[in-house]
């Protein structure tokens, strides 16, 4: 579907591709945004699904105040920053043994109410120049699959697990990990589109198929979604931030500098259940 340019009276915003990203200039993210500031970053964010900020400066607490201006924020369920509820650390080095977020992903689907958005700060990129983010559009995705199988995955929910992001590959123990049952293609609350809500670090299987045919449909969708054509990719700098909607973007983080050192923190966006 062709949509006409958007403009934009306070900040600029230059796509990363026709589909999906947009870097966005002239604004200072640790200042309380006016209410046309307010509007047009998330008219922007809208329309790309991602946006990106260069040269910021922000303490945690303007973070938490950037990120409360959209909503309520949500509470990882597994990590948060000592004393910062609503931060969390996304760091890899030498001790930390993995990188976190190296498996295409939407933020924590495994919660009944998965966030709706995610605001990544970069502090500290590794030394190599490594460390990009790859976002896949999940709008295109959607719209790419045939009639045939769009009308076979319509109905079909999909049951999203914790346990292998979080104990297998965090060495996080806990007794119980988050899992969710949500639509195989949900609708974005905001933009009314429909997009596709499977990926490969949460998603389990499709109950209403066997195992096997499960495992197919699923390998497929999420190898679909993964194609080159749905993506950008983002080259960090110190000071960057990425604000991406996981109702309609999945990401992954690229590990071709572990065990460099790499720290960022994030701050999430509460969301609601989808459908
Ligand atoms: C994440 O999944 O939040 C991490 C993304 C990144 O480190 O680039």
């Amino acid at each position: 579907m062709k949509r006409e340019p958007i403009s934009y009276q306070t900040i600029s915003v230059v796509p990363l591709t026709p589909t999906i990203g947009a870097e966005v200039f002239g604004i200072d993210l640790s200042q309380p945004l006016s209410d046309v500031q307010f509007e047009e970053v998330h008219r922007a964010w809208m329309e790309h699904q991602v946006i990106f900020f260069r040269d910021q400066k922000l303490t945690i607490e303007q973070h938490i105040a950037f990120g409360r201006r959209f909503g309520e924020l949500h509470v990882h369920p597994m990590a948060s920053l000592p004393g910062y509820p609503e931060v969390i650390e996304i760091k890899a080095d030498e001790n930390t043994g993995y990188v976190q977020g190296e498996r295409w992903h939407s933020d924590v689907t495994c919660a009944e109410k998965p966030p709706a958005g995610s605001i990544l700060y970069m502090h500290k990129i590794p030394e190599n120049g490594g460390g990009d983010t790859l976002f896949s559009s999940m709008y295109l995705a959607y719209e790419t699959l045939s009639e045939p199988i769009k009308k076979l995955i319509e109905n079909f929910t999909a049951i999203h697990d914790g346990e292998d992001a979080y104990r297998v590959r965090q060495n996080i123990q806990r007794e119980s990990y988050p899992r969710a049952e949500h639509p195989v293609v949900r609708t974005h609350p905001v933009t009314g589109r429909k997009a596709l809500f499977v990926n490969r670090s949460y998603t389990l299987r499709i109950p209403q198929l066997s195992e096997r045919e499960s495992r197919a449909v699923l390998d497929m969708l999420i190898e679909h979604a993964e194609l080159d054509v749905m993506k950008c990719r983002f080259k960090w700098q110190n000071g960057s931030i990425a604000m991406w909607d996981n109702r309609c973007a999945m990401h992954q983080a690229i590990p071709d500098y572990f065990p460099l050192a790499r720290y960022a923190q994030r701050v999430t966006l509460a969301g609601d259940k989808p459908f």
